[in-house]
């Protein structure tokens, strides 16, 4: 099938990839020409494990191909995948939709076949709608169709996602649209993957409840750490004991920094004021309540920090293990990690940062941090250490050889992600949020 995806950031260069290794005739476009330029030679523009070695082996089967042309993108092809970016509008909670809106422009300016126009990227409930009346108004209403088919991935595991997701869903409006899909995703549902057809606003509303209630889970358990700390009761433990039941579930239970990047954050703040526009801004409140904590955690962190340094930032030196939102990522948007590193700089800290991937994403964001080529280099002389973004190779750092690296040895665990208890035996004062202070024996 002759597939064209319409923008290649991180969602669609991912979504093209796997489309071609799936067996289909991809034409990648964008209108960045670096970008293109970068993926046609087999060169990743972002880290994500696996993207790099399955882009060249799908572009050594010819079946991949980029261009910065939008005739060629879309002249020929049976469906087309908008996968462009709606990022949060300036002054406001609400998403830009411009580059969905343009995109569906472009693919309806230059249509020559018959085809399917399938939205992926999260929108405001009702823009499917709308899109698809504007599509019946052009010039290719006799030749394009509207679906909503949303996107599921996880950055660091973009590519299993993408290849084994949990469901599909297809948000149509004919059996004909539907046939297509099926045929798209022939592979998959083969394979037994779930998969429900819609109406497109419930498609839509598929993704931002989706990602509601994940936010709403992690802001759940952040909730219960602040409880916790005031009782001296163990988050982790809480945690653990909540994950056995069922009903539950352990997954996004993990409490600590907060959720960041370029998705749930925005993605819940537009889906409120959507919510707002449409007159039920009281069903959406909880979602406020749910960033306010979220970013409470943040300050807390800061606030431990500060009284972990005697009550002072001011001319002490300060660790930042991860600048990343999350492990296996060099994404730097909207990362408590790094909100957190600019916030005790503000406070007068020496801060220096170590990331394994993101150090030049958080450099064009924050310049003035101190930013260091290993762990080891961040932590040399400081007074405390914040491991703020989980990665494999902090969590397996020896304590005991540390400790002569540091000037003193103290550990703010903001993700409960090392052994405390072997930290604090080799040493180390220790607070892990949500958990509270563990000291090392005297003497
Ligand atoms: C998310 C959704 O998971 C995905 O389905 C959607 O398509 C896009 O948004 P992503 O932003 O890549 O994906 O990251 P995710 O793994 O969901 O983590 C989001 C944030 O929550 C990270 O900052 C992570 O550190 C934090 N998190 C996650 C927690 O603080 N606790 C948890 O238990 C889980």
């Amino acid at each position: 099938m002759r597939i064209n995806v319409v923008g290649t950031g991180y969602l669609g260069a991912v979504h093209a990839v796997c489309m071609a290794h799936l067996g289909h005739e991809v034409c990648g476009y964008d209108t960045d020409e670096a970008k293109i330029a970068a993926l046609a030679a087999g060169e990743s523009p972002f880290y994500e494990p696996e993207f790099e070695e399955l882009l060249t082996e799908v572009l050594e089967t010819g079946r991949l191909r980029f261009t910065t042309d939008p005739a060629e993108a879309v002249s020929g092809a049976a469906v087309h995948f908008v996968c462009v970016g709606t990022p949060q509008q300036a002054g406001s909670n609400a998403a830009d939709v411009r580059y969905v809106d343009a995109a569906v422009s472009t693919i309806a300016a230059h249509a020559d076949t018959p085809g399917l126009v399938v939205g992926k990227s999260t929108v405001p409930v009702g823009t499917a709608q709308r899109l698809s009346g504007e599509l019946a108004a052009s010039r290719a209403a006799e030749l394009l169709e509207l679906a909503w088919n949303p996107e599921f991935l996880r950055e660091g595991k973009a590519i299993q996602d993408t290849l084994h997701p949990d469901r599909l869903i297809f948000g149509v409006t004919s059996e004909a649209a539907e046939k297509t899909l099926h045929q798209v995703y022939a592979r998959l549902i083969e394979r037994g993957t779930p998969h429900l057809t819609t109406d497109l606003a419930t498609a839509e509303m598929v993704k931002v409840a989706a990602n509601s209630f994940l936010a709403t889970k992690i802001s759940f358990i952040n909730a219960m750490a602040e409880v916790c700390e005031l009782v001296n009761a163990d988050v982790v433990t809480l945690g653990r004991a909540l994950g056995y039941d069922e009903r539950i579930g352990r997954k996004f239970l993990n409490a600590g920094l907060g959720f960041g990047g370029g998705c749930l954050p925005k993605d819940i703040r537009a889906f409120s004021a959507r919510a707002g526009e449409l007159g039920a801004s009281d069903s959406l409140t909880f979602l406020h309540e749910v960033d306010k904590i979220n970013v409470r955690r943040r300050e807390k962190a800061v606030q431990v920090a500060t009284a972990m340094v005697g009550g002072d930032c001011l001319g002490k030196s300060i660790a930042v293990l991860g600048a990343a939102f999350k492990p296996n990522s060099d994404d730097v948007r909207d990362s408590p990690a790094l909100n957190v590193a600019a916030a005790m700089h503000l406070k007068g800290a020496d801060v220096r940062v170590h990331d394994p991937r993101a150090i030049a994403n958080a450099k064009a964001m924050f310049p003035t941090l101190t930013y260091c080529d290993t762990a080891e280099d961040a932590c040399r002389n400081v007074d405390l250490i914040v491991l703020a973004t989980e990665w494999d190779e902090y969590c397996s750092i020896d304590p005991v050889a540390f400790r002569s690296v540091v000037r003193q040895p103290r550990l703010l665990d903001t993700r409960n992600a090392i052994d405390r208890d072997y930290w604090v035996g080799a040493g180390w004062y220790v607070y892990a949020l949500g958990r509270g202070a563990m000291a090392p024996a005297e003497g």
